[in-house]
């Protein structure tokens, strides 16, 4: 919107609002008319507000409430609304407030009187609960699909790199070995649980408000299921109050949103790590990342710091949403207008964000030798040496005793213990013998973790065909 904060005062007056003018004796203030506005961002329900019309003229004409020919010149004009709307030839108005009233008036003016029945047995209130089900309902869609097409890439990688090894960490501190495999399909598990939370919500998004009317219900007599099979809407809502005033459906997105969001940082901290010439565990495609105006040596890996910083506004517009809420007493209340940037912009930005993580994660291309020579480093086998003395007879705390006094050793001289001699070895305790190298490489290592959810190579192989098969059954 344009800044015209320092108008504020009307224009003269001269007509009264046309939707409620009846109990007007002058017309909005037009500081006022921009303030309550909601059609600079609402405009983008426009082909929800225009399907949601369609099935409630066609359920009114069907209880006798509206002839077929007004039925079918209401669909003919709304049908062309959305036409122009799409050819940029639609002018939306501010005094005309909102989405639904907009649209509204452009279909009397297209065909007449009858476009002033469209509003016969509804109300804006169960108009806009319904419109914000639908466009949800339809992002939802388009979120699950980028997210599955995200979740297809790693899983497809993650079959590729079953056997490279790399440095598991806790703490941020080496600790065993794990297969590169291993750690993308720990990132496809939080993906399916946020794609099943996704799912959920939509259940719970998709049920319809339509028919609530203002609070209270209406005196027409409605068919309120067959609007909603038109809709394909699981069902009508239960509460006419409750329909038109709680928006918790949104909230609750807004809620899996920030889950999927908090993974993605997740990830993108990793990345940015594993980038940085410290860590050295992967590349990142060149198109995925942008470079220094000063420094010529940089590549700056812009992706997945973004996503990392778009997570915050996402956890905030939950807040938003909660605290617009909470306070609200039945039924509805135009509080609830300011429900939609949020919501919209939580929509933009997790959707804009999976998609570029889908598009980046098939091409993230890892240094093997680099992760392999960092496994080495940090005595990511001293667990199975303590093991080996364990299968000798050893109380484990004891052999962890030892284990700790050979990695001290190690330190001192700068060497693994995979590199030690026998001898050396010994040293720490008589029980180890020849077969002790076995355990200590590092394929040794990753190889006998070989039960379901370990990090074998032949686990994590048959790990990425379940997940495949899970998204295969979506
Ligand atoms: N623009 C409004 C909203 O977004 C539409 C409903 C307005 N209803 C009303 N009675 N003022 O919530």
């Amino acid at each position: 919107m344009t800044d015209q904060s320092n108008e504020t005062t009307s224009q003269t007056p001269t007509q009264t609002n046309s939707a409620w003018g009846g109990r007007f004796s002058e017309p909005t203030d037009a500081f006022v008319a921009r303030y309550t506005a909601s059609v600079e961002f609402d405009q983008r329900m426009y082909r929800q507000d225009i399907q949601g019309s369609i099935a409630h003229a066609t359920m009114l004409c069907r209880v006798g409430v509206l002839t077929e020919d007004e039925r079918d010149s209401i669909i003919t004009g709304l049908n062309e609304i959305q036409a122009d709307i799409e050819a940029g030839n639609f002018e939306w108005s501010i005094e005309l407030e909102d989405v639904h009233m907009n649209i509204e008036a452009a279909l009397t003016k297209k065909i007449g009187i009858t476009g002033k029945k469209l509003h016969t047995g509804r109300s804006r209130n169960d108009q806009v609960a319904t419109d914000i089900r639908l466009y949800l309902r339809d992002e939802i869609d388009v979120i699950s699909g980028e997210l599955t097409r995200l979740q297809q890439g790693l899983i497809a990688l993650a079959a590729k790199e079953a056997d490279t090894i790399m440095p598991g960490f806790t703490h941020l501190q080496t600790a065993q070995p794990v297969t590169f495999g291993h750690h993308l399909l720990a990132w496809n598990a939080m993906l399916e649980r946020d794609y099943a939370r996704l799912q959920d919500c939509r259940k719970r998004v998709n049920q319809m408000p339509l028919g609530a009317a203002a609070l209270a219900g209406t005196t027409y007599p409605i068919d309120r299921q067959y609007t909603a099979k038109l809709l394909d809407f699981e069902a009508p809502t239960e509460n006419s109050l409750d329909s038109v005033s709680d928006r918790d459906f949104a909230i609750e997105f807004t809620a899996a949103a920030s889950l999927i969001m908090m993974h993605m940082s997740r990830f993108s901290e990793e990345l940015v790590l594993w980038a940085s010439a410290q860590f050295r565990f992967i590349d990142l495609p060149d198109r995925f990342c942008t470079g220094s105006s000063i420094m010529p040596q940089k590549k700056n890996p812009d992706v997945p710091e973004l996503v990392r910083g778009k997570t915050g506004r996402v956890y905030g517009h939950m807040i938003s949403l909660l605290t617009l809420m909470k306070s609200q007493p039945l039924a509805y209340n135009k509080d609830n207008q300011e429900d939609k940037e949020p919501l919209f912009d939580t929509v933009d930005t997790l959707r804009d964000s999976l998609r570029a993580f889908a598009d980046m994660a098939p091409h993230l291309m890892p240094r093997r030798d680099d992760m392999r020579e960092a496994a080495m480093r940090g005595f990511s086998t001293a667990t199975d040496l303590a093991d080996y003395l364990v299968r000798k007879g050893i109380p484990f705390r004891d052999s962890h005793e030892v284990v700790g006094k050979a990695v001290a050793f190690g330190v001192a001289e700068n060497r693994d213990l995979s590199e030690m001699t026998l001898e050396e070895l010994q040293q720490f305790s008589d029980q180890i013998t020849a077969d002790v190298f076995d355990v200590l490489t590092l394929e040794g290592s990753v190889a006998a973790r070989d039960h379901i959810g370990g990090t074998a190579p032949n686990q994590v192989r048959a790990a990425a065909v379940r997940a495949l098969d899970a998204l295969k059954a979506r």
